[in-house]
């Protein structure tokens, strides 16, 4: 079975192959595993991506805007038991597709929806977006709930880019909106509601996508990616673009502190940071973060990221000079950078990303093969995921009483090309480059999308 989508259009990369939407929700149940699939991998693959149903413009349409469609995958005792996926009820779903529309509160002037991330916190699932809309609640088998402003305690709208410290369940979390002057820094309980919250005031209104967390600051970007009222006049697009006077700076704000805290430390030159991969507190006062990095964003192609290749680069972010000195420590162009959750905001020796080659304006980005860095050793690992297949980001898994940082599982949804269907496969960290343990394949395929999230039976 091969999955009905819209069209291609020839010119617009962003709706062509594994980008374009699919068009049915699926449900599956006892799916097919080539391989063997460890017995101890108990819980859902959570994933998430823009799926409009609609598109009132097709040429324009750019990959962060529509609909969000989550994907998931239930694996316990060696098997897989079920495949879902669903749209994520927004303004436009219910206006194309005739669905019912959600209830729960709406934070600005977005149309509700969430694309970006799906996350588990306290035993809930939430599909979350940056820049207004607020949280959509669901249930375990990803079916919606409600919109959620965390049960009425956050303060305005929420990111796609929480970071959870690992040793108190909290979520860091820094967002923005279009119609303010400041970012705000955002703590989310365990509990799944907002316990602090700090108005950090910026010269102008940066799309602020992520941040990181070391054990004692959150770093805050503040980079020249801007909102741009003439073009969110002009129609269904989304409203930034690169503008390099604007400044490159990252700041650093001790957890739970005040705005009057932070401390700006400026880089040398404009570039542009979606995801960083930790971030680790330093002897010497400094913050040593590492992160992809763009050259530039939204300045020669207003569809997507895709302005030449991304760098891996080590950041140490220096309060006490004020700057941010950068090093590059792969030039492979890459995205999507994960780790071991459990080492967020602490020292740490491997990091996993998903090639990401940005050819330029207005082509296809190339998606294909995953990445495992040894910071310690400063090498590179690459497992080919096959001709005609594509992986984008890939999630780490422990093993259970793993006593090595590696001990563990990396999944990945792939898709491929030859069948027009996708698989996940779990790989053993530890042999990298070799075949996967495991492949569960789908009936489907799951459109390259953005994040996505393990979420075990723990947290279920
Ligand atoms: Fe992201």
């Amino acid at each position: 079975m091969t999955t009905a989508s819209h069209p291609p259009t020839a010119t617009n990369p962003y709706l062509a192959g594994n980008f374009a939407p699919i068009l049915e929700e699926t449900t599956a149940f006892d799916l097919r595993i080539s391989g063997s699939l460890p017995a101890e991998l108990d819980g859902r693959l959570l994933r998430i991506g823009p799926n409009p149903p609609g598109l009132a413009d097709p040429e324009r349409h750019h990959w962060f805007i529509g609909s969000g469609m989550t994907h998931g995958v239930r694996l316990r005792d060696g098997s897989a038991e079920w495949y879902r996926s669903r749209y994520v009820i927004d303004d436009e779903v219910v206006r194309a597709l005739g669905r019912a529309p959600l209830s729960g509160p709406h934070h600005g002037m977005g149309g509700g929806g969430a694309n970006t991330n799906v996350i588990g916190i306290g035993g809930r699932t939430f599909a979350i977006v940056e820049a207004g809309s607020l949280p959509v609640e669901l249930t375990d088998e990803l079916e919606c709930i409600a919109r959620n402003d965390f049960d009425g305690t956050l303060p305005g709208s929420f990111t796609a880019h929480p970071k959870v410290d690992p040793d108190t369940g909290d979520l860091h979390a820094v967002v923005y909106y279009w119609e303010w002057d400041y970012v705000q820094y955002v703590v989310v309980g365990a509990d799944a509601r907002v316990k602090h919250a700090a108005n950090i005031a910026v010269p102008g209104k940066p799309m602020t996508h992520d941040c990181a967390i070391s054990a004692s600051q959150v770093v805050v970007f503040d980079l020249p990616c801007t909102f741009d009222l003439e073009m969110a006049m002009s129609g269904p697009t989304l409203p930034y673009r690169w503008t390099p006077d604007y400044g490159a700076r990252v700041g650093l704000i001790p957890k739970f502190g005040s705005a009057d805290e932070v401390r700006w430390c400026e880089l040398d030159e404009p570039c542009y940071v979606y995801h960083p991969m930790n971030a680790v507190d330093q002897a010497d006062g400094t913050v040593v973060m590492e992160a992809v990095v763009h050259p530039s964003t939204f300045a020669d192609d207003l569809r997507g990221p895709n302005e030449g290749g991304t760098t891996f680069e080590r950041w140490t972010i220096d309060p006490k000079a004020g700057r941010v000195r950068r090093a590059v420590l792969d030039d492979t162009s890459q995205e999507f950078p994960r780790h071991h959750e459990g080492l967020i905001g602490k020292p740490y020796r491997y990091g996993y990303a998903a090639q990401f080659d940005s050819i330029g304006p207005n082509e296809s980005l190339r998606l294909g093969s995953l990445l495992k860095h040894d910071l310690a050793n400063g090498t590179t690992e690459r497992h080919e995921v096959g001709a005609g297949r594509a992986s984008n980001e890939a999630v780490f898994v422990p093993r259970l009483g793993a006593e090595t940082e590696d001990d563990g599982w990396v999944l990945a949804y792939v898709y491929d090309g030859a069948t027009d269907t996708s698989d996940i496969i779990v790989v053993d960290a530890q042999d990298f480059t070799g075949e996967p343990v495991a492949r569960v394949h789908l009936p489907v395929r799951v459109p390259f999308g953005f994040h996505g999230n393990w979420v075990p039976t723990a947290r279920v």
